[in-house]
């Protein structure tokens, strides 16, 4: 039986799919194309096993006229959404549609396959600014942006869909993913400024905002580790993050100076966040996905060195 796979041309969603596919799974992936790209998935299009279904997923009526009738699946994993979340601060239309509609798009996908079990990208951003060590039974969950807000109301359409189509769901929240074939975030937006003028780096805030990050091969062992070993609960709720308190952005923009050769001169436009909606300092408390016997084999740094390496082949650096 099939896996679905929404978001399946972006950043992580391709990670995924040449993961699954190398596993020996059939595989539809699902994307509207926004923000997902072909390139990401040359290497799955190479394998027969693999379809890709180009849908808008907030139109759940649309994606299943163009899934077919008869496609039986097992799973889906559910990665399509925003990714930008400052677009999302300044047009919350943006999350209703891809964040929160796309999970109800990821469901009804989910009960017109068959499939009874659903797997969701959730992220740290549900829980807000709040500078204590996250665990999974944090509460009040107080988002700061509307990505984070969207996130969090996906997460309560998923647990709801667990007492009526899905016999189990794994919500995953993600602190800061890193890795090739990013299509945003600190790193990849570092490049690309690079790029238009390698003479001086424009850095958002004042370069002291210290996160978790980690990198995307072992966030996907994370996952599946989880979903093969995590136990028959119908709700899973984890953290997946490194056993550290993170890295900071100066230390990534001097990174990809450095691997980008240009010697560029680094200017922070100051302030203790980057843009609206930005977590300045995340802690995380990983104590649960430890528990269950999984832990990273990479520091934030080390995550972080990785990335810039790959990130700075992607745009041509090296
Ligand atoms: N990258 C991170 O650091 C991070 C952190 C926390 C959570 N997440 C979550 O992980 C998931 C994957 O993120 P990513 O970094 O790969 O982002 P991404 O933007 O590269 O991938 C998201 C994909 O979803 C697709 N998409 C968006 N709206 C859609 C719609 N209406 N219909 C169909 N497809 C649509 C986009 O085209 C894109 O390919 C997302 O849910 C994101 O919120 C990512």
């Amino acid at each position: 039986m099939a896996i679905i796979v929404t978001g399946a041309a972006g950043f992580i969603g391709s990670h995924l799919v040449d993961r699954l596919l190398s596993g020996g799974h059939e595989v539809v992936g699902v994307d509207n194309m926004s923000r997902g790209v072909q390139e990401n998935l040359e290497q799955a299009f190479a394998n027969p096993a693999f379809r890709l279904v180009e849908a808008d997923l907030s139109d759940s009526d649309a994606t299943l006229a163009v899934l077919g009738p008869g496609q039986r699946a097992d799973i889906v994993w559910h990665l399509a959404a925003n990714s930008d979340i400052a677009a999302g601060v300044a047009d919350s239309r943006i999350d209703i549609r891809d964040t929160f509609l796309t999970t109800h798009g990821a469901i009804e996908i989910a009960k017109a396959t068959g499939a009874r079990r659903l797997a969701f990208a959730s992220t740290s951003a549900v829980y807000g600014d709040v500078p204590v060590p996250l665990s999974e039974t944090h509460g009040p969950m107080l988002p700061i942006s509307n990505y984070g807000a969207m996130k969090l109301a996906a997460e309560g359409l998923i647990s709801a869909a667990v007492e009526s189509a899905l016999a189990q769901a794994w919500i995953f929240r993600f602190p800061n993913v890193v890795g090739g074939r990013a299509t945003h975030g600190v790193i990849n937006d570092l490049f690309l400024k690079l790029r238009r003028d390698p003479e001086e780096l424009e850095v958002l805030g004042d370069g002291r905002q210290k996160k978790p990050y980690v990198h995307v091969s072992e966030l996907i062992d994370a996952m599946l580790f989880i979903v093969a070993h995590g136990g028959d609960d119908r709700r899973q709720v984890f953290n997946i993050g490194p056993h550290d308190d993170g890295f900071d952005v100066a230390g990534i923009a001097a990174g990809v100076v450095a691997a980008s050769k240009t010697g560029a001169r680094i200017r922070y436009t100051g302030g203790d966040r980057g843009w609206v909606g930005d977590v300045p300092r995340v802690v995380y408390s990983v104590e649960k996905i430890t528990r269950l016997g999984w832990r990273p084999t990479m520091s934030s740094e080390q995550a972080v060195g990785r990335a810039i390496e790959e990130v700075a082949a992607q745009w041509g650096f090296v």
